[in-house]
């Protein structure tokens, strides 16, 4: 069985810690928070809002009763994790006084015997939790097979399309850190970029958030990277999550663009994205790269059914189908999107998007009805932001 939830261990007792580590070995959960006690309070609440982890699993043999108060901050806290304590009693009594305090879910020695289970029955609750949740919306990440193949071109106007088809709030972000252009496509007004979130997590609010992002059109928000001359440290992968999943809960549908190829900062954001949209052309040293990043996101236990391959700048007779393409990288095709240079020329040339006659328009208006689960995309007159 697989978790895909982030954990907090706080966890004193030796052998308790030894036994939970081997359990989650390969289990598919991540450890974002692992300390021996909870230490001073404000500083251990503030390090959980920042690393959020989905479930806390906390020692209880060093603890005084009541656990009532303990349990209600951490329960109460931004990160509002899952609570799962660790006591070596197994009286009924004392199990009852503590899920009653507040926890989710009580284990007792054999720890890592029962730990499987209970897990199991928070990763089924956790997700019940998240599609069922209206305020949690849905992040989708775009990232080139190599450098060019139009991940960016294809987030932006994605989004767009999304803001438009939907009618509800989009965000665009661009994550591509060394190079992003969303910020110049999009028309960006705002000086602040994305890097300035993932700096102050411990302040992200709704107020901080609003005056880092610009607005695109209606509907749709964005923010971008920094410059490319920007001097700026390694941002922290942790940093990312935090910010992505704040994010998350602010809109209905966030669109990231990730740049090209995996490295650190890209693979923490394809931990939270929901579907990863990889781009490719055709030529051949990009379906090699395509080969190499399939290959080593599903050996890294990335679950297959959310990645999304996009084929770009498909020629009128391309040289490879789709079908033998499917068996090559052993995934599906999800969406071909036609090669389109006159129309991308002529529209950038004028500082605007993409029109929603030519043919590359089409086929965006119909990948974000996709997406959305649109059957029949609304009609519409123009595609134009720079107005
Ligand atoms: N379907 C298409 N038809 C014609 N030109 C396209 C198409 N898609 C993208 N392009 C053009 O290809 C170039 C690269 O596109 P884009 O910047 O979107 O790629 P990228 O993968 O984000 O690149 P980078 O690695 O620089 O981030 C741009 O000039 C863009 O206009
Ligand atoms: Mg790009």
């Amino acid at each position: 069985m697989a978790y895909s939830i982030t954990l907090g261990l706080i966890i004193g007792t030796k052998e308790w810690r030894q036994e939970v580590q081997s359990c989650l070995e390969g289990s598919g959960a991540r450890t974002v928070l692992d300390q021996p006690a909870v230490g001073e309070w404000p500083a251990f609440l503030e390090r959980l809002e920042r690393t959020r982890p989905d479930v806390l699993l906390i020692d209880f043999a060093n603890l005084q009763a009541p656990y009532d108060e303990l349990i209600a901050q951490i329960k109460n806290s931004a990160a509002a994790p899952q609570v799962v304590a660790l006591h070596k009693s197994a009286e009924p009594e004392t199990i009852l006084s503590v899920i009653r305090a507040g926890a989710d879910e009580y284990l007792y020695p054999p720890i890592g015997a029962n730990l499987g289970k209970a897990l199991e029955r928070l990763a089924a609750r956790l997700s019940t939790r998240m599609n069922g949740n209206p305020n949690g919306g849905k992040l989708l990440g775009f990232f080139s097979a190599k450098g060019g193949c139009g991940s960016t071109t294809i987030a932006c106007h994605t989004a767009v399309e999304l803001a438009r088809q939907t009618n509800v709030d989009v965000l665009l972000a661009d994550l591509d850190l060394d190079a992003g252009l969303v910020g110049f496509l999009m028309k960006c007004k705002s000086r602040y970029s994305i890097l300035d979130a993932m700096a102050n997590t411990h302040r992200l609010d709704l107020s901080y958030w609003r005056a880092l992002v610009s607005n695109g059109t209606p509907r749709l928000q964005v923010i971008r990277a920094p410059g490319a001359s920007a001097q700026r440290e390694e941002p922290k992968t942790d940093d990312i999550r935090t910010v992505l999943r704040f994010v998350r809960f602010q809109y209905e549908w966030t669109l990231v663009d990730l740049g090209r190829g995996l490295n650190p900062l890209v693979l923490s954001a394809l931990d939270e994205v929901d579907q990863a949209f990889l781009v490719t052309t055709l030529d051949v040293p990009a379906l090699h790269q395509v080969q190499q990043i399939i290959r080593s996101l599903i050996d890294s236990g990335y679950g297959q059914d959310r990645l999304r391959l996009l084929l770009n700048r498909v020629p009128k007779a391309p040289d490879v189908m789709p079908g033998e393409l499917e068996g090559l990288l052993g995934i599906p095709v999800f969406s071909m999107l036609p090669e389109d240079h006159g129309s991308v020329y002529e529209a950038y040339a004028e500082g605007q998007l993409l029109p929603a006659n030519c043919n590359l328009g089409r086929h965006l208006t119909k990948l974000a009805a996709a997406i959305a689960g649109i059957q029949e995309p609304a009609n519409r007159k123009k595609f134009s932001l720079f107005r």
